[in-house]
Parts: C-alpha cells; structure tokens; sequence
C-alpha cells in the first residue's frame, strides 16, 4: 500500500499521517479520532501543567490503546526586557485608546520549556512518541524521555538544523516547510524573524532534508489531501505531519470566529508574523499583522508579546472582531474540509492511495 513503511515500523501505526501537534488545539477528541483511523494522534503539551498532562494521559487511555505522541516546546527562556517591552506598548498604544482599554500590566505568559517537571509528566505517562518544537531537552533530560520508551521526534526548518536533530538523537525529523501553520519550529538562527525570511518551503525542504539525514524523515507543512500526500512521498518523506486541514474538524478546539475565518476561502491569505508571541508563526493575515507586522522588531521575545495582545484580543472579539486574533493557518488553509478528523483521516488515506496508483499507470 505505502511505498515506505520506515515510520509505521517505527511509531506502531498503520498509515503515516501524523496529527500536528497543536497546543490548544489538538483535543483528546481529535488525537483519539486520528488514532481510531491509523494515523498518529498528537497532544500538543506545551501550554499545560504537569498535572493537566498526567489527567490527559488517563483520558486518551480509557478511549484509545493506541500509540499517541506528545509535544512539547524547546525554546530558551526570555529574560525580561523593560525597554522593548515598553515600545511594544507604545506600538499597541493606540489600539488600546480605540478599544477604550486602560494599559494595565499583563501578567507575563507561562509558557514552559520542556524541563524537569515536564520530564517527570512523560516518565509517568510514557506516551509511544514525545515530539519536540524549537529544538530538543537538553541531553540528560531526553535520555529520560528515551528511557520511559519514547520514541522521539522534532522539527526542523532547515538543513542544518535537521543535522543537528539527528545528531542529537531524534529518531524521526520533522521537515517543516515555511508554508506550514502556526509557529516556526526553528532553534538555531540567531534572529529569528530574519531567517524566516529565508527558509524554504516544503517541496524544497524536504528533499534537502532526506539527502542530510539518515532516520525516516517526516514533511510538514501546506499538506491537505492525497495530492501534497502523495508529492511528500515522492520527495523522499516516509509520512507527513497535518495541522491546518484538521482546525476545522468538529473535534478541534478552534474558536468560531477561527472557523469562519478558515472557512472564508476567498481571504485566505497568509503570512509570518512575531506580532503575536515574539516569534515567527504563520497566520490568515488580519488587522494586527497589516498594521504592526508582518515581522516587528518591537516585539517582545517570545512568549512575552503574547501579554500585552491579550486584552486587545478579548475585547475586539467581545465586538465580533478578529483583528488581534491569531488565527493560525499554513498556506493551504483554502484546501480544508469540513469533516468528523477520523472521516477526514480515511479520506487523506484514501485519496492518496489512489494517487499512487494512477502515478504507477
Ligand atoms: C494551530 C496550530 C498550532 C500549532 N501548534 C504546534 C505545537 O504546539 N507544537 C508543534 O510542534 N507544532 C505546532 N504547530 C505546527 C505543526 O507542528 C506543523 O508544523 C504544521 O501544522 C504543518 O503545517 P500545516 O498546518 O500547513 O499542515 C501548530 C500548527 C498550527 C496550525
């Protein structure tokens, strides 16, 4: 059926799609739904306690005995800045006055990078797969997570970056094109909103990637059916990793407002911005990324732009309005579907099947 079985062999899944792993996204309804189908179910860890994660693990494991992968995020810690926190204040001033909101101080965003507690939350729950965003823990912590029976994955934007995953342990690299949705996996540029600028797409990506790397790479990014499906396996890819096309399954957490955005085809455009976490993510282009982005430099460094967007956030959508909103969608947002995830699974797999036997003649 699969031209390549390298990450079905390794995961224990039976067809190569990956859930993307979308913090508070991502549902145990949806990881479940992906699972029940074939693919790899994904919980996207990064915004929950130790505790939250521990009662998800009980949750998935009275619906499903399948293996499912949790994700967590790498980034280096921000150190306060007050000076550039202030120009992001002075930047956001005057939607503050437009919104008649008073400029309190936000409390800062806790956005954890994977460390000891979380460490302990996998060597509890031992999840099949324990993916990884902005780069890998450091060595002493992913022996542990390797010991507890994980496999281990994480994304790469660029070759080198690939190298480096291999090179430190990762079993499986994500090649993340610069289509994709949501937040650059990228860990090892000095400025990141610079080399966002510069990184490759998908189609261009992952051919480098399989050339670099001797474990199974996985394409993400702009995949939304059988087609992108398909043309990642011929360009070396022994699966795929899809966020986007599954935002608008009933079982994801996407807010009505991010539905109709996502469903509203003819305003599908797209863009990086750091406008709303300080770093490179890519977004359906609203207000918020017209005016003060795409890439600001007054950006707080990540999490921290998150604290001062949130009160702006809350009252434009009070009025109906999505103009500070993150609306998180890869270049392929137009292609989504509105499906149940496991319908929508079947349908990827299908679709792609029969992909490849019209391409074998
Ligand atoms: C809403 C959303 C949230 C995301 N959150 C995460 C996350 O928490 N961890 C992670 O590793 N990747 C995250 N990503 C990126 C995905 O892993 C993946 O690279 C991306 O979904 C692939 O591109 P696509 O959205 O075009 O399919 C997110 C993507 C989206 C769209």
């Amino acid at each position: 059926m699969w031209p390549d079985r390298r990450l079905q062999d390794l995961l224990g899944i039976e067809h190569p799609i990956v859930l993307s792993p979308m913090a508070g996204f991502a549902t145990v309804e949806l990881a479940v739904a992906v699972a029940a189908a074939g693919g790899l179910g994904s919980i996207g860890c990064a915004t929950m306690t130790p505790q939250q994660i521990c009662e998800t693990a009980d949750k998935l494991r009275t619906q499903s005995n399948r293996p499912m992968n949790f994700n967590f995020f790498c980034h280096r810690e921000a150190t306060p800045d007050p000076l550039r926190d202030e120009a992001w204040r002075a930047r956001l001033a005057p939607y503050y006055r437009e919104l008649g909101l008073a400029e309190t101080q936000m409390p800062q965003p806790t956005l954890l990078p994977f460390g000891e507690a979380q460490c302990a939350a996998v060597e509890a729950t031992r999840p099949a797969v324990a993916s990884f965003h902005f780069g890998l823990p450091e060595p002493a912590l992913l022996r542990r997570v390797k010991a507890a029976g994980c496999r281990v994955m994480a994304s790469a934007t660029t070759v080198a970056e690939a190298r480096w995953l291999e090179d430190h342990g990762a079993d499986v690299v994500i090649a993340q094109g610069n289509d994709a949705g949501g937040h650059r996996g990228m860990f090892l540029a000095e400025d990141f909103a610079q080399a966002s600028a510069s990184q490759p797409g998908t189609m261009a990506l992952v051919p480098q990637v399989v050339d670099a790397v001797s474990v199974p790479v996985v394409a993400a990014g702009g995949i939304a059916d059988g087609r992108g499906i398909a043309a990642a396996f011929a360009l070396g890819a022994a699966g795929v990793q899809i966020g986007t096309a599954y935002l608008r399954c009933p079982e994801a957490a996407t807010s009505p407002p991010h539905r109709a955005a996502l469903r509203d085809t003819a305003a599908a455009a797209t863009a990086l911005t750091n406008v709303f976490t300080g770093r490179p993510a890519r977004a359906l282009v609203n207000r918020v990324i017209r005016e003060v982005g795409p890439l600001s430099r007054e950006a707080p460094r990540f999490p921290l732009a998150m604290a001062a967007l949130a009160p702006l956030r809350a009252a434009a959508e009070a009025h109906g309005s999505t103009d500070f909103t993150a609306l998180w969608a890869g270049q392929s947002a137009a292609l989504g579907r509105e499906l149940p995830a496991g319908q929508l699974t079947r349908t990827l797999v299908a679709e792609t099947l029969e992909r490849f036997r019209h391409l074998a003649g």
